[in-house]
C-alpha cells in the first residue's frame, strides 16, 4: 500500500512541475477550452461537498460607513461598529472610504490587463520566489497545497524593501503604485479606529510598527470548466496584521462563520477588510483571524482581486511580538505566546494556505 500511496504522490508532484513549467497559468489551461480539470486541482470530497454558494443568508459580513469619521458625534459609534465586526467576523466591508471610483475600476482594469495579454509576454515574469521583488505565478501555494486551485496573481512587494518600479510589470506599473497610496491611507485609517476599539488610544498599532511591510497581489480568477470539483482559492487565514481587498464585483469570496461558509456579497464601491493572524495574537483574541476561500469561477467573466496585505516590519527579524501589555491582566492572561518575525516568515513560506495557521501554533 506505502508503495502505491507514493508513486501515486510522486505523479502528482510530476504533473505540478510540468504545468509550472508551461507557465500558462489556469487562464492558459482555461483558454485553451478544456472541459475537464488536471487531476491535481480536484479537491477531497469532503471540501467538494461544500462548493456552493451560501445563498441562504441574506445578512453577509457588517458593511461600514466610514463617512463621518472625523465627527466627533459620529466616530465612536463607527469604531464600536468596527469592534464589533472585527470580533464576531474578523472581515467587514467598507464604504466612503475615500477613494474615487475611478481609481477603483482603474486599478482591476490594469490587472485584468496583465492578465489578458498573449502568454508569452507574461510568461517573462513567471518566477516561483515569493520573499521579494515581483512574482507572477500560478497558485500563489502550488508545490505547497494537499490540491491546487482556480487562480493566477502577479504580487508585488512595496514596503519595506519595494520592488524596483521598471520590475513592475508596464501593463499595471502606474496603477500598482497608485493604489498601494489610496489602500494604505484606508488601512492606516482603520488602523485607528481598530486601535481605539481596543482602547490603546488611536495611534498605537501603526506605532508599533504594523503596517511597515506591504505587498500587492493582483489575482486573476478565469471561468473553471468543472467549479464544482475545485477551488478558485484554497482556504487559509490571511498570516500578518490586516488585509484591504478590492474585487470587481463577482461572487466568489467566502469566510467562515458559525462554522458555516457565507458569502461576501460585492458592493460597488466598497473595500473588504480583514483581520489577519499576527493581528489576532497582538490583540489577544480580541479580533479574530478567520479562515476564507474563493470558489472557483462558473461564469465566462474572470473574477479580479487587488489584495495588499500590511505586516510587521520584516527587517527586524530577531523583534519579538505578542499580545500587546495593555490588552493582558490577570483576568485576561495571554492567550498566545510571543514570536519572532523569522518563527513568523518560517511558518508563512513553508506551508500550503491549507494548513496549520500561525494563531494555532502559538495558542498558550
Ligand atoms: C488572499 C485572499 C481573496 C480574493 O489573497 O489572501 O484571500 O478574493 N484573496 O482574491
Ligand atoms: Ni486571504
Amino acid at each position: 500500500m506505502a508503495a502505491i500511496s507514493s508513486s501515486a504522490e510522486y505523479n502528482r508532484m510530476k504533473e505540478v512541475k510540468e504545468f509550472d513549467e508551461t507557465k500558462m497559468g489556469v487562464k492558459g489551461l482555461s483558454d485553451s477550452g478544456i472541459t475537464t480539470i488536471p487531476k491535481f486541482f480536484v479537491q477531497t470530497p469532503e471540501t467538494r461537498s461544500t462548493l456552493k454558494q451560501n445563498c441562504l443568508k441574506d445578512q453577509g459580513i457588517p458593511l461600514i460607513d466610514l463617512s463621518q469619521i472625523n465627527s466627533l458625534d459620529h466616530r465612536p459609534k463607527i469604531v464600536d461598529e468596527l469592534r464589533n465586526a472585527a470580533k464576531r467576523w474578523g472581515f467587514f466591508q467598507v464604504i466612503n472610504h475615500g477613494v474615487p471610483l475611478s481609481v477603483l475600476d482603474k486599478t482591476i482594469e490594469s490587472i485584468k490587463s496583465f492578465h489578458e495579454q498573449p502568454q508569452e509576454v507574461k510568461a517573462k515574469h513567471y518566477v516561483r520566489s515569493e520573499q521579494s521583488g515581483v512574482t507572477y505565478a500560478s497558485n500563489i501555494d502550488l508545490f505547497r497545497s494537499k490540491a491546487a486551485s482556480w487562480h493566477d496573481y502577479v504580487h508585488v512587494w512595496m514596503s519595506p524593501e519595494p520592488a524596483d518600479v521598471d520590475q513592475i510589470p508596464a501593463a499595471c506599473r502606474s496603477e500598482i503604485v497608485a493604489w498601494d497610496k489610496e489602500a494604505t491611507r484606508v488601512a492606516e485609517t482603520v488602523a485607528e479606529l481598530l486601535s481605539e476599539g481596543l482602547g490603546v488610544g488611536a495611534t498605537k498599532l501603526k506605532e508599533a510598527g504594523l503596517l511597515v511591510t506591504k505587498t500587492i497581489a493582483g489575482v486573476y480568477y478565469p471561468y473553471c470548466p468543472q467549479p464544482d470539483m475545485t477551488l478558485g482559492l484554497n482556504h487559509h487565514t490571511d498570516a500578518g496584521v490586516l488585509t484591504v481587498l478590492l474585487e470587481n464585483q463577482l461572487v466568489g469570496l467566502q469566510v467562515k462563520h458559525e462554522g458555516e461558509w457565507v458569502d461576501v456579497k460585492p458592493v460597488p464601491g466598497s473595500l473588504i477588510i480583514n483581520i489577519g493572524d499576527a493581528l489576532q495574537i497582538m490583540s489577544n483574541g480580541e479580533y479574530i483571524s478567520v479562515e476564507h476561500r474563493v470558489l472557483a469561477n462558473s461564469i465566462k467573466e474572470p473574477r479580479i482581486s487587488v489584495v495588499e496585505f500590511f505586516g510587521m516590519d520584516k527587517r527586524a527579524e530577531s523583534r519579538r511580538y505578542g499580545p500587546l501589555p495593555e490588552l493582558v491582566s490577570p483576568e485576561r492572561p495571554a492567550m498566545y505566546r510571543n514570536f519572532t518575525l523569522k518563527e513568523f516568515l518560517e511558518n508563512l513560506f513553508s506551508k500550503g494556505l491549507d494548513s496549520k495557521s500561525l494563531v494555532e501554533k502559538l495558542m498558550v
